[in-house]
């Protein structure tokens, strides 16, 4: 069984946030997510991550992400080698297993590389086999040292580094598949003698080629991979490279986007063939967005169904479905729960909130939609308010099909519009209307004839 621990203890000072580290995002998602996702897809089954600074806030992501993650807290944080102590019985639950260990702070990792790692920790039937990668800048990187036939040694810190060790271009990734009987021993036998009086986990390695045990570095050629963020500028680097690989791989599958200029989309978002996505468009979440779409620009969606050949110009839409041949926009939201159904067309500064809008429905302009269930082929006037909240309790409108609703209606839920009514313009709704009726609320007008004149009501009217 493959099983897996994920380190998140630290603080991440430099990142200047009271968050862990492994909190900070990429791509609204936090880098733990990422670790979490690939080491599932690489098959571990029962994952531990270890806590520290801010442990609540790490455990409850993860209970909200998957509760069938379990945690180990170390507290204070002294290294990464304690950090793994902490999670010694899962370790002992394990010793008969491979277990793969990573950095949370390094989102870039993919299952493919953990995989290699894995198969070439078998094959040589390694008892540690870490990753590796050569990098352009050595700064801060574990150093991986090998002896002139290329047989490797131990893994120095930068820090503890000497100068010509800080040469040395291969990287320790921090991603280690570990044999768990040899992962206990090491940790008994790992000390905190060094510059930083941290307890290393990279020192298991000289541990274990000390006891003669059988120990490798899988090089991985992806060196992206490898990437862990410790200030903002290098989580900025690692934004803009998962946003490169994302885009690319939708590209390849089918998708239009000619220029990627502010494209920022979620990794498990799912768009169809010949959509089009147009600049400054963000689409996160559990999205799906289906074929022939022109999606953006300027355009926010997360957690949204979208069918195909739906055009949203400027939109915002959350947590809601919008059927084939919907047209928004621009300036358009449409959140909580909503349903576009079918064709509905949807225009300029309209805000559909937690509403079901019927088959071929129109709202060019200027309305609020809210806690309302519209049928088919309605036709909301400019300026109609559904008046869903009476100060202490929302209540819901209903309008039957083909109900014409005239521009600047107020419809004061909770209220029911039969089919194909007629709201006369300017109306103020209060009661029921039967099918096919003509309403008119709202009072009649006068006309005064010479008023001006008379009145005099201007500055300066002689
Ligand atoms: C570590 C490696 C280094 C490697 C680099 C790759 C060690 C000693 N060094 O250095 O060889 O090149 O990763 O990115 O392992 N953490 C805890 N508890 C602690 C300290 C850290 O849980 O007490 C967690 C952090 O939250 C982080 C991970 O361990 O997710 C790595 O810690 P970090 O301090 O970033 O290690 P690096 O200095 O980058
Ligand atoms: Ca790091």
């Amino acid at each position: 069984m493959k099983c897996a621990i994920i380190l998140a203890g630290g603080k991440g000072t430099r990142m200047k946030t009271d968050s862990p580290k492994v909190m900070c995002e990429v791509i609204f998602e936090p880098m733990i997510k990422y670790v979490i996702d690939a080491v599932k897809e690489a098959g571990a089954e029962d994952i531990c991550v270890i806590t520290g600074y801010r442990h609540e806030v790490v455990e409850g992501y993860l209970a909200s992400y998957d509760s069938k993650i379990k945690t180990a807290l170390q507290e204070p944080q002294l290294g990464t080698g304690h950090a793994v102590m902490q999670a010694r019985d899962f370790i002992s639950a394990h010793k008969n297993d491979d277990i793969l260990i990573l950095n949370g702070d390094g989102p870039l990792m993919d299952a493919d590389t953990i995989n290699k790692a894995y198969a070439y920790h078998t094959e040589n039937k390694n008892v540690i086999t870490l990753v590796s990668a050569i990098v352009s800048d050595t700064n801060g990187i574990g150093h991986i040292k090998r002896d002139e036939n290329g047989t490797l040694l131990r893994i120095v810190e930068h820090k503890d580094a000497t100068d010509e060790e800080k040469l040395i271009n291969e990287s320790n990734a921090g991603v280690y598949w570990f044999n768990g009987a040899s992962l206990l021993y090491a940790l008994d036998n790992i000390t905190n003698n060094n510059v930083q009086n941290e307890y290393y986990l990279t020192d298991s390695l000289e541990i274990l080629i000390g006891k003669g045990e059988n120990a490798g570095a899988y090089v991985c050629e992806n060196y992206e991979a490898v990437l862990g963020a410790n200030d903002r500028k290098q989580l900025n680097d690692l934004n803009n490279i998962m946003r490169r690989n994302i885009n690319d791989r939708l590209m390849v599958s089918g998708v239009d986007i000619q220029c990627t200029d502010g494209v920022m989309i979620g990794k498990d978002v799912k768009i169809g063939n010949s959509t089009r996505i147009l600049p400054n468009t963000i689409i996160l979440g559990n999205t799906v967005i289906g074929d022939n779409c022109v999606i953006g620009p300027n355009t926010w969606i997360s957690d949204s169904t979208i069918g195909s050949d739906v055009i949203l110009d400027n939109c915002k839409i959350t947590d809601s479905t919008v059927e084939d041949g919907v047209d928004c926009g621009p300036f358009v939201k449409v959140r909580a729960n909503s349903v576009l159904k079918k064709g509905v067309h949807i225009g300029n500064f309209v805000e559909v909130k937690n509403s079901i809008v019927g088959e071929g429905t129109k709202s060019a302009h200027l309305t609020y939609i809210g806690d309302s269930d519209v049928g088919k082929n309605v036709n909301f006037g400019c300026g109609t308010v559904t008046c869903n909240y009476d100060g202490k309790n929302k209540t819901r409108c209903k309008i039957g099909d083909g109900a014409f609703i005239g521009c600047n209606t107020n419809l004061i839920a909770p209220v029911e519009v039969g089919e194909l009514a007629y709201i006369a313009a300017g109306s103020t709704i209060t009661d029921d209307i039967p099918n096919e009726a003509l309403s008119v609320a709202r009072a009649r007008q006068v006309n005064k004839e010479g008023w001006v004149a008379k009145k005099k009501p201007y500055k300066n009217q002689k």
